[in-house]
């Protein structure tokens, strides 16, 4: 059974959310709240840790409804099933979509080709929990004998992005192992890692669905060349491990059989941080930690599967992006989460989004003639308010934007957190509601600059009426960010089918791939 295929801007729906937009496009955020005064309520849900506000959005209650109107005429629900059951959605690559298989608390089993599947997850998740164990209590000895101390990932976009954005976000529950990252090509950044290291206490993590991939290979070849240069050939066995669905190459390129950690054609790269892909994150914060991120995204697959679209969390998230996007025309979207923890965040999430929705071919291999995913940027707040902030307050563009805080600090220096969320208040307030002509005359007047008022009042207005969502979460933990991270993916996915196109390939990244083969072998 495949996905139903059906184009979005022929819906009823689509068509009435048009007339629609034109009676939302002319109406202010301030005046949306003034028309009700239990707007911020209505639009905001409760989830665990997470209070998901969408009230500061340019829509009323008649736009949620036809968005979801939307939802259901291309059948989102039924797509929502057979995600979750194992059918085979990646119909361009034959392949089911089940990163959510690897994290469900249930004991049912999820077949792919007849054959549950759950077993396998069960004992690669053990192989892992062991080795994990191992490194971290020094169990694991490098070939001098010596304990490991420094690890090193070795992979390329889903095998580096979305396990680098996890060890940086849980630093604060890291161990003592020093992690190290290692995915570009550039052998000047292989060589300044391999500066930092010594051979004896190193252990190598290549990661590599494939096992083919250019960079991953080549970089990893230069290790083993240095590490062989420097130890020795049967040395790589207690320093190099793989994580691949290709056993044939990974046996080739020496590593021992017992040190491969499997991975499976139904995890997609930028989908498998919760796989042995995770191994890295495993490592540097325990497979505790771990198992308690796989629990937080799990309880989102739950939210996400069971609960009605108008309280679904990834859905309305969406839909909310879906109206911007087709019918507001905005290009992009701006990710500002306020913790430094969260640094890499939105790096990690441009892959998971561009790469899944970046499509303008249709599940009936027709071209589309509307707009899909969205270009996603951002930084992290406040840095962000002395960059590219500027632009989304006073420039021409519509930048929806996620505001990502936490109500708790990690550590108890309560006043640096205080000034950090008041500026997360202040900005998505300052968004919304803007500072009027006759607000800014006041201000200027109030400072004694009435000389100065002609010349610079109209500099210092703010329209306002920018949109913004406010995703507050009690504390950055190891679940909470389990949640949060399955949130998008979630959101994608939903977007993906409702754009009627395949998420889950990634051609696009091929042609230049192959181009660069030719012109390499050329050289
Ligand atoms: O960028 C293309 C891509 O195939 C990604 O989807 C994937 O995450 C990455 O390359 C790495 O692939 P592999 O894990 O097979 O090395």
């Amino acid at each position: 059974m495949s996905l139903k295929k059906i184009n979005p801007s022929k819906t009823i729906a689509w068509k009435k959310l048009k007339q629609h937009f034109l009676t939302i496009e002319k109406s202010h955020l301030k005046k949306l709240f003034n028309e009700d005064i239990n707007r911020k309520n209505k639009f905001s849900i409760l989830f665990n840790d997470f209070l998901v506000d969408y009230s500061n959005n340019r829509l009323n209650q008649e736009t949620i409804d036809l968005l979801i109107d939307l939802a259901n005429e291309v059948d989102l629900q039924d797509a929502i099933n057979k995600y979750f059951e194992g059918t085979k959605i990646n119909e361009t690559e034959n392949r089911a979509v089940l990163h959510t298989a690897l994290r469900t608390q249930s004991n049912a089993p999820i077949y792919v080709d007849g054959i549950d599947i759950i077993p396998d997850v069960k004992k690669a998740f053990l192989k892992m929990e062991k080795f994990s164990n191992e490194v971290i209590s020094g169990k694991w000895k490098g070939y001098t004998d010596k304990k490991i101390t420094d690890i090193v990932n070795i992979g390329i976009g889903g095998s580096d992005l979305g396990p680098n954005m996890v060890v940086d976000a849980l630093k604060f529950y890291k161990n003592h192992l020093n992690i190290h990252f290692v995915s570009n090509i550039d052998g000047d950044h292989v060589q300044e890692i391999i500066n930092k290291l010594n051979p004896e206490t190193t252990l190598f993590v290549i990661v590599s669905k494939s096992f083919t991939t250019q960079e991953t290979i080549t970089n990893a070849h230069t290790i083993r060349k240095w590490f062989v240069e420097k130890a020795n050939k049967k040395a790589i066995e207690k320093h190099f491990v793989a994580v691949s669905t290709n056993i044939e190459k990974v046996a080739d390129f020496g590593i021992h059989k017992n040190n491969i950690f499997p991975i499976w054609n139904w995890v997609g790269g930028r989908f498998s941080l919760w796989s042995t892909v995770g191994l890295t994150i495993s490592l540097a914060v325990g497979f505790t930690n771990f198992k308690q991120l796989l629990e937080g995204a799990s309880e989102m697959d739950v939210h996400f599967k069971n609960t009605s679209f108008d309280k679904n969390i990834p859905v309305l998230l969406a839909l909310i992006s879906i109206w911007y996007t087709n019918f507001f025309e905005s290009e992009t979207e701006v990710v500002i989460p306020y913790s430094q923890y969260l640094n890499t965040f939105t790096t990690y999430l441009q892959q998971a989004v561009m790469e899944s929705n970046g499509k303008s071919v249709d599940r009936n291999g027709d071209k589309i003639d509307y707009q899909t995913g969205a270009i996603v940027w951002g930084s992290i707040g406040t840095n962000a308010q002395h960059a590219f902030m500027q632009l989304i307050h006073q420039g021409t563009k519509i930048i929806p934007a996620d505001f990502i805080g936490f109500k708790e600090p990690l550590y108890d220096i309560q006043e640096h957190h205080k000034k950090l969320m008041a500026n997360f208040y202040g900005q998505i307030q300052a968004l919304a509601e803007g500072k009027t002509k006759e607000e800014v005359h006041l201000d200027l007047k109030f400072h004694g600059n009435m000389n100065k008022i002609e010349k610079l009042l109209p500099y210092k207005i703010f329209e306002g009426n920018k949109p913004s969502n406010t995703i507050l979460i009690n504390k950055l933990t190891p679940r909470n960010l389990g949640s949060l991270i399955a949130m998008y993916e979630h959101k994608i996915f939903v977007q993906g089918i409702i754009w009627n196109i395949y998420s889950f390939d990634q051609f696009g990244v091929e042609l230049g791939k192959e181009l660069a083969h030719n012109i390499y072998a050329k050289s």
